[in-house]
């Protein structure tokens, strides 16, 4: 058992740094939050916590990801309502790992991305940061995409930068997190920053289609899909989709991938449900390992976060078309396939905190690299 500190307190409050990371992703499923001490030399996870939307806010939330009438007051109402979860899951962290609100440093608050337009010049996380610090009582890091964004980046993806400080190793590797759109790191030991982007569609298309034919919010264990058989004709169809051919740098969101594009993909198809289910599977497979076979074919292993590595059939088919690579969910690395996420915006916050660069030009085409986010002080 380690020696008692010196001042005979239970713990050395000032060898820890205590962050929370919230992240709520394009799924629209809900905030993951972790409470994690980031005093050298790995993130230590301390509590964590998962929210679901309730049916309302996340009516309201996918509501305003289009254009529609009053946006602004319903946008401003939203964010307060969005934020009270947030507040929700501090509480929870706080409780669970029996640590006062002074002794988090700050708070990464993503925010719910309602329109990402980087070539526009802007990208939209609503949020309401402000009223976030006066309910947590911890100071708050909010808006970390507009300053890439601002230096001509895509704003995205903002996570490799994360992945690559805990999951690099001595083979070239990628990590694929798998929330409604999927994203690739590549970390190579040697040789050049870490590259990144958004593959495509992860879960989003999956959940869509799962809320047409089953009472569930998504395709459990991916059992539904695994029911069915593949279209060729519709998977080719969907893969037709120009934003894969495009080279990095390159971001993408709910603005592209929408029930109005997967219906125009569907026009005269009259597979069976479980049929279309495994034919999206196998579509966010293919993006995905397309992704890792033109720009990093190299990888030794691919490792998957986020809520997609649940999904079996998805894993099985990226394992299929990806062989000899092995497919590995990142618990098997020690740090849950829910949690990456939010760690990685507890992280960013964190650089923020300590005026350090949070992103990679390499990955998001920025001029440069440049300290994210916008601190709200306690
Ligand atoms: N048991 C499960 N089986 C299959 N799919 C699951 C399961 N649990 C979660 N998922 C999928 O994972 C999704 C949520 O994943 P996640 O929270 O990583 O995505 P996200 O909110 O879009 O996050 P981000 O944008 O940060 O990547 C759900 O919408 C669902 O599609
Ligand atoms: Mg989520």
């Amino acid at each position: 058992m380690a020696a008692a500190p010196s001042d005979g307190s239970a713990h050395e409050p000032h060898s820890r740094e205590l962050y929370v990371g919230l992240m709520s992703g394009t799924s629209l499923d809900g905030v993951d939050a972790v409470l994690a001490d980031f005093a050298p030399p790995m993130p230590a996870l301390r509590a964590h916590s998962h929210r679901p939307f309730a049916p309302a806010l996340r009516a309201e939330l996918l509501a305003l990801c289009s254009t529609g009438a009053n946006e602004i007051d319903r946008g401003a109402a939203t964010a307060l309502h969005l934020v009270q979860v947030y507040a929700d899951c501090v509480a929870e962290l706080l409780e669970t790992a029996q640590i006062p609100a002074a002794a988090v440093r700050a708070i990464g608050a993503h925010g719910q991305t309602v329109r990402h337009r980087p070539d526009a010049g802007y990208t939209v996380q609503l949020n309401a940061p402000a009223r976030l610090a006066e309910l947590a009582g911890i100071d708050v890091v909010a808006d970390f995409r507009s300053r890439d964004v601002a230096a001509g980046g895509q704003g995205a993806p903002l996570v490799p930068a994360f992945h690559a400080a805990v999951f690099a190793a001595a083979h070239p590797r990628a990590v694929v997190n798998i929330g409604g759109i999927a994203n690739i790191s590549m970390l190579r030991p040697a040789g050049g920053p870490p590259l990144g982007f958004d593959c495509g569609p992860g879960n989003v298309l999956l959940d869509l289609h799962v809320a047409r034919h089953l009472p569930e919010a998504f395709d459990r264990d991916g059992a539904f899909a695994a029911r069915g058989s593949v279209d060729a004709a519709l998977l080719a169809r969907l893969l037709d989709e120009p934003y894969f051919a495009l080279p990095p740098p390159k971001s993408t969101g709910r603005e592209l991938f929408t029930a109005d594009w997967l219906d125009a993909a569907l026009r005269g198809c009259t597979a069976a449900p479980e049929d279309l289910q495994r034919t999206l599977t196998e579509f966010s497979a293919q993006g995905i390992a397309d992704s890792v076979l033109r720009w990093c074919a190299d990888v030794h292993d691919v490792v998957v976060c986020g809520g997609g590595a649940r999904n079996r059939t998805l894993m099985d088919a990226l394992s299929e078309l990806l062989a000899p690579r092995v497919v590995l969910a990142s618990d098997a690395l020690g740090i849950a396939h829910d949690h990456v996420e939010a760690l990685a915006f507890a992280w960013l916050a964190r650089r923020c905190v300590r005026r350090e660069a949070g992103s990679l030009p390499s990955v998001t085409g920025a001029r440069g690299a440049r300290v994210l986010g916008a601190i709200y002080p306690r």
